[in-house]
């Protein structure tokens, strides 16, 4: 068990979350269900399922699933800036029932959503790109700061990398601070460590895992691709707002682009159905990664994928990949440690 006190990787950030480990596994959209939410708990981490946009009655069932699996604490990761105020609404209300004991929010500050969940007593973590949501989420009450850095999977809010955002979010907020975008291995911990952060968010190296809800097609890109391959293009925009940026592992539609990878108006993109999960149809250009039930054309979806690439070459128990971030850097800690004394 990784959970004793003098632990060199505990930090406080493990005791506002019951964690025993400083390491978050990123709320991924359709990526982190129950099941890896589950793994990551279970072995020390802190899990997060991935609810954007998705319909209150999955929100039900996954939640339902994750406790009867783990009786960890976790959050629900939802994106206010990006649904319909409906949906939000209806989302927020599913989970208060529930007694969902925190959120993660992303994208732009939406201050009500903030207070909702906050008067019904939960912990909010907000993950941003930039200094100034930082600086709202902390204004309309968020518990913790995620910095997002450039080098990040999937959306991307900002344009600073992770070192330089987490500094300035450190020296200029009075939140505890997690470090997120490209960050793969116990070194990339121990540095956000050192540098005064509570932990690291991890989104692509969980989801090279066996419990993650990607499509096993999805998986192989990770384990095959270096962070060299990743692109940052907004060509995947349908169904949300226009210029928002994506980290994608390089495809066929990103090299049709040929090099004009930012500026699309989704207004000017066709409509075409390319895959399918059930009877649900995927569009070319949408932001719908290939999960576990998609069928169709898996080349032209986005495989959203961070810079720390390189070191994620298989797929692994969750577990696995998190005893072993947490064994590396509590090695390069001593090892530094070694080095000034
Ligand atoms: C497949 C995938 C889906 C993602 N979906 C979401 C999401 O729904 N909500 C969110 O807050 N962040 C999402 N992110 C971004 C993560 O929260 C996090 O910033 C990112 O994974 C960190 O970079 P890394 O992938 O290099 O670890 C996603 C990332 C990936 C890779």
């Amino acid at each position: 068990m990784t959970g004793y006190s003098n632990d060199p990787i505990r930090t406080p950030l493990c005791d506002l979350l019951g964690c025993d480990v400083p390491i978050l596994l990123a709320g991924m959209g359709g990526v982190s269900r129950w099941e890896l939410a589950a793994a990551v708990a279970n072995a020390g981490g802190y899990g997060m399922l991935g609810m954007v946009r998705e319909d209150p009655s999955l929100i039900k069932q996954e939640v339902t699933a994750l406790r009867a699996a783990t009786d960890r604490p976790f959050a629900v990761n939802l994106i206010p800036a990006a649904t319909k105020p409906e949906l939000l609404d209806a989302q927020l209300l599913c989970c208060l029932a529930l007694g969902v004991p925190a959120f993660t929010f992303f994208w732009d500050v939406v201050p009500a959503a903030i207070e909702r969940v906050k008067q019904a007593g939960c912990l909010v973590l907000h993950q941003v790109g930039t200094l100034q949501a930082a600086r709202n989420a902390e204004d309309a009450g968020a518990d913790l700061i995620i910095a997002q850095g450039i080098e990040a999977g999937g959306h991307v809010h900002g344009r600073q990398s992770v070192w330089d955002l987490t500094a300035a979010i450190l020296a200029q907020t009075s939140l505890p601070v997690v470090a997120s975008g490209g960050l793969a291995t116990g070194a990339d911990l121990a540095a956000a460590l050192r540098m005064g952060a509570v932990g690291i968010q991890c989104g692509t190296a969980f989801l090279a895992t066996e419990e993650s809800f990607a499509h096993a097609y999805h998986k192989r890109c990770v384990v095959d691709a270096g962070g060299a391959d990743t692109v940052l293009t907004d060509i995947f925009v349908l169904n949300w707002p226009k210029a928002a940026a994506v980290r994608v592992i390089s495809n066929s539609v990103t090299a049709g682009l040929k090099g004009s990878n930012l500026g699309h108006d989704p207004a000017d993109l066709p409509r075409e159905t390319i895959a399918w999960d059930g009877k649900t149809p995927r569009l070319r250009y949408s932001t719908d990664s290939p999960l576990r039930t998609t069928t169709g054309n898996l080349e032209a979806m986005p495989a959203f994928a961070g810079k720390g690439l390189d070191a994620i070459t298989d797929i692994v128990p969750a577990a696995s990949r998190l005893n072993k971030l947490a064994a590396d850097a509590r090695y390069s800690i001593a090892h530094s440690s070694e080095a000034t004394s």
